[in-house]
């Protein structure tokens, strides 16, 4: 696969399992929708390998779709504003520090810009977006790193500009309006926020999604013939995260290998983190997949590790 673009570093971001997960897709299908796009991976992958010519990127963050949008809409505007909230960290007074807590402030009162918004994710410790139960962005700034330089972004905005232009349509909204105006010959790409964490919110993001109503949306596609794979939750060394989904959903599960867990690591232990891929029914009768919800660590490396 050609390398695939990125606008910036976003924690949870799929990117590198991307080429793992586009293995369980049709090889052409019509749209794909991300209704947890975030930084929009997926949508990107499925773009270089040209699998399909429409995209529907949405993401309730809606700061996140604007940057999406102008990285494909207005590369160069992007980059233009980028260009000058980044430089503005090096003539601060205070120094780039306080030119980051200066930027989070004008982000917090009302200026969501999408430049605002890349500049805080590019800036802030691990690509981590957080907000507080207030919604305010929360999170510090990375001491050590000044951000994406614009000289790297202009490439990837120009990449993504010609792979998307004219193509996609993007939107801010509740991941289960989304799902009610697809239809089939979609493929839904699902990456809802991470729901080892207690009740539906999760603070990494705006807002949680409770796992009931979740299974019932799925349900839906599954009943107007609608194909998705979902990314969801998955293990460390012998530890599983997060709940199945259900059975009567009739899905495929594989478990990807997402690499060694850092967290093991300082532990002096080495494990893979492996992270789930639900696939709906019907892809996996195309792809003439096994029907298997609880696979075998053989298939799990059948289906996930081959790489
Ligand atoms: C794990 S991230 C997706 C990361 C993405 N796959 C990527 O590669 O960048 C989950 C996303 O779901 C979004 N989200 C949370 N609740 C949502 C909802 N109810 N409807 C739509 N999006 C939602 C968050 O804003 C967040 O960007």
């Amino acid at each position: 696969m050609s390398t695939v673009p990125n606008i910036v570093q976003y924690q949870g971001s799929k990117r590198l399992l991307a080429p793992q997960i586009l293995r369980h897709m049709p090889q052409r299908f019509a749209r794909l929708v991300e209704p947890f796009a975030g930084m929009a991976s997926m949508t990107f992958a499925a773009a270089s390998e040209k699998r399909c010519d429409a995209f529907w990127v949405n993401d309730l963050n809606a700061p996140l779709v604007d940057i999406v949008r102008m990285a494909t809409e207005q590369p160069q505007q992007l980059l233009a504003t980028y260009r000058c909230v980044w430089q503005a960290q090096f003539c601060w007074p205070d120094g780039h520090i306080a030119h980051f807590y200066h930027v989070r402030e004008r982000f917090n009162n009302g200026e969501k810009t999408p430049e605002h918004m890349l500049y805080l994710i590019a800036r802030c410790v691990k690509g981590a977006v957080r907000y507080g139960r207030d919604g305010q962005f929360n999170q510090s700034p990375d001491k050590r790193r000044h951000g994406t330089r614009p000289e790297k972004l202009e490439h990837n905005l120009r990449t993504i500009a010609t792979l998307l232009g004219g193509r996609a349509q993007f939107s801010a909204l509740d991941y289960r309006e989304v799902l009610a105006a697809c239809r089939p010959g979609d493929v839904v790409y699902m990456d809802p926020p991470y729901q080892g964490v207690c009740g539906t919110r999760d603070q990494r993001y705006l807002a949680g999604v409770d796992f009931d109503e979740f299974a019932a949306a799925l349900e839906t596609l599954n009943r107007r013939g609608v194909d998705f794979l979902v990314s969801y939750d998955g293990a460390c060394g012998e530890k599983s995260y997060g709940r199945e989904l259900p059975e009567v959903l009739d899905c495929s599960k594989v478990l990807l290998r997402a690499g060694l867990s850092t967290q093991a690591l300082l532990l002096g232990k080495k494990e893979i983190t492996r992270e789930a891929l639900y696939i709906s029914h019907n892809i996996r009768r195309n792809l003439a997949m096994p029907q298997t919800l609880h696979p075998s660590p053989v298939q799990a490396e059948l289906f996930g590790a081959a790489a």
